[in-house]
């Protein structure tokens, strides 16, 4: 009856302007799912690859070659099949790429049609995507703590900053509606703050404000002030987390920071994170070396193991890579992109891994999006504890965490994550007595 009729692609459009591949699965039944793949920026080298058609039209991002795998390879491949049997329509996408990343069909084209094929189950079982997710994968469902953007910087702001995402999380709040609406007013005294300073101009990609700063430090320091104006004290609800997305300012072994026009080596880079978070009241850091340096990251996982250090480009979703991380004391928490893994199964197991030695897991989106809220299920029926969907403005990144909203209607306040995923921080230390 759940037997895969139809699997057909399109091309439609992201939060950037750009192309991307949107895909629509048909059951027998008569019913139906659809999923568009979002795109990154700031990639790490071992995610699945993006078909792009490159040539001259749209900056050589067309998608057209994975658009037409979507019919002439993933369809064939996933015909007759039970969409609830995800594990087996990920190990057909996966077989009928051949590759392992992706590049013959596209990773774009498998995350699309990997998430389609699950709307497309959950509607014929007439249940909640999240609900479909937590049966299948045997996970427990839970309400994550959202992980929020302020400023934009880095590659979503043509490196107008050095740090790529200046984010917000409200673990002591009671509820998710809760933090978002802590969130809200910090969102908004922070733009008042720029406005006065003359310094508004706009939002970054991923909707946090335009980062015109004297020094990351300056950003931190408005950071803070924004918390305060907002009416908390920074540190007791509300905590600072940064994706430093390292790799980005990695040049031959060194760290080049721009707006401070300084260049140092990792030991002193490492340094100056550390100082940072003496200084100011962070919980979290992601991606604070380079992708390549196993011993950099080991080394500042080491040296700060009272904050969240997330693994990102340094991890990029691979079941494989957490398991290494954890054998040598790498990070301790796992962003989960799904584009990065190439299907949800391959996302689900990262998850696991990362779960199963104690990890915290944020499952994140990307900062080219759209008004797909497939992630906003899957945080929620993984029980993931986080999620990161970039700022407070612009409707792909709104779409999400109000999908989240309507979804923990369904929940008891109990059941929101909170500050549950901070609990080993400096923070559930001291804050977080009722964990
Ligand atoms: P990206 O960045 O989607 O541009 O790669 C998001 C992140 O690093 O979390
Ligand atoms: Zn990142």
């Amino acid at each position: 009856m759940r037997e895969i009729a139809r699997v057909s692609g399109r091309r439609v459009w992201d939060s950037r302007g750009r192309p991307t591949v949107e895909v629509e699965v048909a059951l027998r039944d008569g019913s139906a799912g659809r999923a568009i793949a979002p795109a990154g920026a700031s990639c790490g080298s071992g995610e699945a690859i993006d078909l792009r058609d490159g040539g001259r039209s749209f900056g050589g991002l067309d998608v057209t070659r994975a658009v037409v795998a979507v019919g002439t390879d993933i369809e064939p491949a996933l015909r007759g099949v039970d969409a609830a049997d995800q594990a087996l329509v990920d190990a057909r996408i996966d077989a009928a790429d051949g590759t392992g990343d992706f590049s013959v069909l596209g990773g774009n084209a498998a995350v699309a049609a990997s998430l389609a094929v699950g709307h497309a189950a959950a509607a014929a079982r007439k249940m909640p995507l999240w609900a479909h997710y937590a049966d299948i994968f045997q996970t427990a469902p839970s309400i994550p703590l959202p992980e929020i953007q302020i400023f934009g910087g880095g590659a979503h702001a043509a490196r107008r900053v050095d740090v790529q995402d200046f984010m917000v999380m409200v673990p002591g709040a009671s509820s998710f509606d809760e933090a978002l609406a802590v969130t809200a007013e910090i969102y908004r005294a922070a733009g008042e703050i720029m406005s006065e300073r003359g310094q508004l101009q706009g939002v970054a990609d991923e909707g946090g404000w335009w980062p015109v700063f004297e020094s990351n430090e300056d950003a931190l320091e408005t950071l803070v002030a924004a918390i305060e104006r907002a009416g908390e004290v920074p540190g007791e609800r509300v905590v600072i987390s940064l994706d430093i997305a390292a790799t980005q300012l990695c040049v031959d072994g060194g760290y080049q920071l721009v707006l401070e026009e300084s260049r140092l080596d990792e030991t002193r880079f490492l340094d100056l994170l550390e100082e940072w978070r003496r200084r100011f009241p962070i919980a979290a850091i992601e991606d604070p070396v380079s992708e390549k340096s196993v011993a950099g990251m080991a080394n500042f996982t080491r040296r700060n193991p009272d904050i969240q250090v997330i693994g990102d480009d340094f991890l990029v979703t691979d079941a494989r890579r957490v398991e290494s991380a954890i054998a040598c004391g790498a990070c301790n928490a796992l962003l989960v992109k799904v584009n990065q893994a190439g299907t949800v199964s391959r996302a689900v197991a990262a998850h696991k891994a990362a779960a199963a030695a104690g990890w915290g897991t944020i499952v994140s989106a990307r900062s080219g999006e759209s008004e797909d809220v497939s992630i906003a299920h899957l945080s929620v029926g993984l029980g993931a504890g986080q999620l990161k969907v970039g700022s407070f403005a612009r409707g792909e990144r709104t779409a999400k965490w109000n999908e989240v909203l309507r979804i923990a209607e369904h929940f008891g306040d109990g059941d929101f994550a909170a500050g549950a995923p901070l609990a080993s921080t400096w923070w559930g230390k001291r804050y977080g007595s009722g964990l």
